[in-house]
């Protein structure tokens, strides 16, 4: 159960603490922020209100421990990443738990997030397992440096020799974003420590408690005091100052439109930013439709539509429209709507504020002469899922994402329709295409402005070890396994020096040696 057993010592009372200097501690504000449960729409946990002198000190704590971490061989790193992964596997039920209560995670979806796949005879849980991971290709990745000769350029031949190796960038800030706060918290920690980097994390308000859970197994694990940190508080007291900290040297930021004002005061640092998208499936003629509304179902309407990858619209053609959206409507018609404890599809959204953004589309939609294929129906935060047809450009469904469980539909004439809507967008995420012509596809693939085409499959960022990034607003640089490692670091060279070439030497040179 969460805040108890071995996590007892992260709750003091009804409040959880914070972590800094490999202790959990309660905030000298003697103030706390409150997390509401977006079933109940009552607080469900409180953790603590962080001072910005709070801040400072674990930004020094974070400079010091790096110094030392970053001299700690690799396979010691790694061997710590190994068993911060298995107390995480260990502990995926309170941490589930606190998913399913802080951010309305169906509990399947909340096992997911650290389950991945599940056999008969053994469990690999993603979170844990994307640590395992990170750890054996940061040794990979790190272990090799590159040598180059300077023969290419007049006047430099072979007088040069150049040794580069990766090091650490320092501090690395952690944002991970509300409806993956463990799995998108340490697909940003392991690769930040595995490359001799310390880390502090920032959690979302909701998925706070899931994330200070996490760093418990990390604090389990027997990492160096200082070498994480997570502090918790309000966006208006410490989130500018973390971001702009001059002590932070990387910002790892998944999450909403706040990334592009954080690109825009966080100065000369490297930035790794996913910032949403508005993903277009675009479905040819000779699609299998069955294929594509089973990929429009789990695309756009898991974990109710609050996934950065979820399918946003579809873009289908004309001629088989109709056939499409009955096969889709007969499959929302099974969907279980209701709380997360019952392992419902479609869970009441994050907030009452996401759930009258989604509204405000939805009745902007039905001003404008949408066809609602269900009755539009909203109890508190939960919203029953919504398939919108006949949506046209001027609709603000068309562009804007509503992360949520609301789909539109525009009918297309002609492919380069499809490829031109998705392109117009300000985003540039993922989309996909469904035909079983692989020529088209991969054309259509190549004409999308968007950082991946899935073909004949809903867009995803697993596995995680894949290349993840956008384009336009969706984001700058790329995540994913070794991409994040590369990232999280720089390049240093060491250049020697001869005062003659080298190949003065041996036959034929002309060397006094
Ligand atoms: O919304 C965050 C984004 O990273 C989604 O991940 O695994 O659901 O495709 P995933």
């Amino acid at each position: 159960m969460a805040g108890t057993g071995v996590f007892a010592e992260i709750l003091d009372r009804d409040v959880y603490k914070y972590y800094a200097d490999g202790e959990w501690k309660n905030s000298s504000s003697a103030k706390t922020v409150a997390i509401i449960n977006p079933t109940s729409r009552k607080t469900q946990y409180r953790v603590q209100a962080c001072t910005q002198e709070e801040v400072n000190k674990v930004m020094d704590s974070a400079k010091t421990a790096q110094k030392l971490w970053t001299k700690t061989p690799l396979w010691k790193r790694a061997e710590l990443l190994h068993k911060a992964a298995a107390i995480l596997k260990e502990h995926k039920a309170p941490i589930a738990e606190c998913l399913v209560k802080e951010i309305a995670k169906p509990v399947k979806d909340a096992v997911t997030e650290t389950t991945l796949f599940s056999f008969d005879f053994f469990k690999v849980v993603r979170s844990g397992d994307l640590v395992s991971y990170t750890a054996e290709e940061g040794v990979r990745i790190l272990g090799e440096g590159k040598f180059l000769i300077s023969d290419s350029f007049p006047g430099n031949e072979r007088t040069k020799y150049c040794l580069t190796s990766k090091i650490p960038l320092g501090v690395i800030l952690a944002i991970p974003p509300f409806n993956y706060p463990v799995n998108l918290a340490v697909s940003k920690i392991a690769p930040a420590l595995i490359a001799g980097n310390s880390l502090v994390l920032k959690p979302p308000t909701q998925g706070a408690v899931s994330a200070l859970h996490m760093v418990h197994c990390f604090h389990l694990a027997g990492f160096p005091k200082g070498l994480i940190s997570c502090v918790t508080g309000k966006g208006s007291e410490i989130g500018d100052f973390l971001t702009m900290h001059p002590g932070v040297n990387c910002i790892s930021f998944t999450g909403g439109d706040t990334g592009i004002a954080i690109s825009k005061k966080a100065g000369m640092i490297p930035l790794q930013m996913e910032l949403g998208g508005k993903d277009a499936c675009i479905v040819l003629e000779d699609a299998d439709i069955n294929l594509v509304a089973a990929n429009i179902i789990k695309g756009g309407f898991s974990y109710s539509g609050q996934r950065c990858t979820a399918v946003k619209v579809v873009l289908v053609m004309e001629s088989i429209a109709d056939a499409l959206v009955e096969k889709v409507n007969a499959e929302i018609a099974k969907l279980k709507v209701g709380p997360p404890e019952d392992d419902c599809d479609i869970t009441p959204v994050v907030s009452e504020t996401s759930a009258n953004f989604i509204e405000g589309l939805v009745k902007d939609a039905k001003e404008k002469g949408a066809t609602f294929c269900q009755e539009y129906n909203r109890d508190g935060n939960l919203i029953w899922p919504l398939l919108l047809d006949n949506v046209r450009p001027d609709m603000r469904i068309a562009w804007e994402e509503p992360f949520g469980p609301v789909l539109p539909v525009i009918r297309i004439n002609t492919i380069e329709e499809g490829i031109h809507h998705c392109n117009a967008s300000n985003f540039g995420l993922q989309g996909c295409v469904f035909t079983k012509d692989i020529n088209k596809a991969i054309l259509i693939s190549d004409a999308m402005e968007t950082g991946t085409v899935q073909i004949n499959s809903a867009p995803a960022r697993g596995p995680d070890h894949f290349p993840f990034q956008g384009l336009k607003d969706s984001g700058i640089g790329s995540q994913g396994v070794a991409n994040s490692i590369k990232m999280m670091t720089k390049i240093k060279s060491t250049v020697i020096n001869l005062p003659t070439p080298s190949y003065t030497m041996g036959n034929g040179g002309h060397s006094k040696l």
